[in-house]
């Protein structure tokens, strides 16, 4: 059981020419084991900031980051065992997997990094991860990632962040560079994995629908600050800020159900 906060957190960016721009001001979430946060909000309102300040790829300007009540070590084993802990799922399949390397060693990598299997189980382990986000281990090990699909490729970069062993994930716009007709297979993979995993799951996205569907709660973010949080379907069927109706009414259908939704 995990839990990370983010208390009060703003971003400012410098910006050059122009001195600086808030982009994240005085933000709290809170992303917890087995529960599923939907962030959104339109382009440019802070959504990718929140996820690069969680994975250390940004450090907020203020604020704190605590994972179980614990700020994020600056160094050391502390350090890796945070970034063991919390993982990311990046919004390009195509740019987020190395071209020269083989899928075996995209997700051997991890499991050596961080021992989470003996030496001679890694090979064992490499097929269970891809049978896990259902890719064919023969056709797909030894491969590399210009010889597969969109889909598969993100299949590969999910089943590489879960290698580890993490406890929460971070998939930011996970399924919108994917065509159409197969974004609902790789988001409900992502809900198995989710609940067969006890993962806590931050979703970013811009789909109200597949916040609504996937998501115990959903956030909403607008020019960096928090204007709505709760419950996925009473965000969505009430909602209480303005801004949150805007982005509804903008939404192509955003009451819409994936009951029964292929696979
Ligand atoms: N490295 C940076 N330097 C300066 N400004 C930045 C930087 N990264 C982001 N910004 C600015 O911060 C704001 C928030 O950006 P962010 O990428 O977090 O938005 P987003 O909600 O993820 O948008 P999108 O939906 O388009 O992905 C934007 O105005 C953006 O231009
Ligand atoms: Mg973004």
């Amino acid at each position: 059981m995990s839990t990370l906060e983010l208390k009060g957190v703003s971003k400012r960016y410098r910006v050059r020419g122009s001195g600086t721009m808030l982009a994240l001001d005085d933000v709290d979430v809170t992303i917890t084991s087995g529960r599923t946060l939907a962030l959104v909000g339109q382009s440019g309102s802070g959504k990718s900031t929140i996820a690069k300040i969680i994975t250390q790829l940004e450090r907020a300007t203020s604020g704190e980051v605590l994972l179980d009540g614990a700020p994020i070590p600056r160094r050391g084993a502390a350090l890796r065992r945070y970034r063991q802990q919390v993982r990311m799922v990046f919004q390009d399949p195509f740019a987020s997997l190395n071209p020269y390397h083989s899928i075996r060693h995209h997700l051997e990598r991890p499991l050596r990094l961080d021992k989470v299997v003996p030496r001679a189980q890694i090979e064992a382990e490499v097929v269970r991860l891809l049978d896990l986000v259902r890719l064919d281990p023969g056709a797909t090990i030894d491969r590399r990632p210009h010889e597969l699909s969109g889909g598969q490729r993100q299949r590969v970069a999910i089943a590489r962040a879960i290698a580890s062993r993490p406890s929460l994930l971070v998939a930011d716009e996970p399924v919108s560079m994917l065509d159409v007709s197969i974004r609902l297979g790789v988001l409900n993979l992502l809900a198995d994995l989710q609940r067969s995993q006890n993962l806590g799951v931050l979703y970013i996205t811009h789909d109200l629908a597949t916040a609504r569907h996937f998501s115990d709660e959903i956030m909403v973010l607008n020019h960096g600050r928090v204007v709505e949080q709760g419950p996925s379907d009473d965000v969505i069927l009430n909602p209480q800020h303005e801004y949150t109706r805007a982005l509804l009414a903008a939404s192509p259908d955003p009451d819409k159900h994936f009951e029964g939704a292929a696979r």
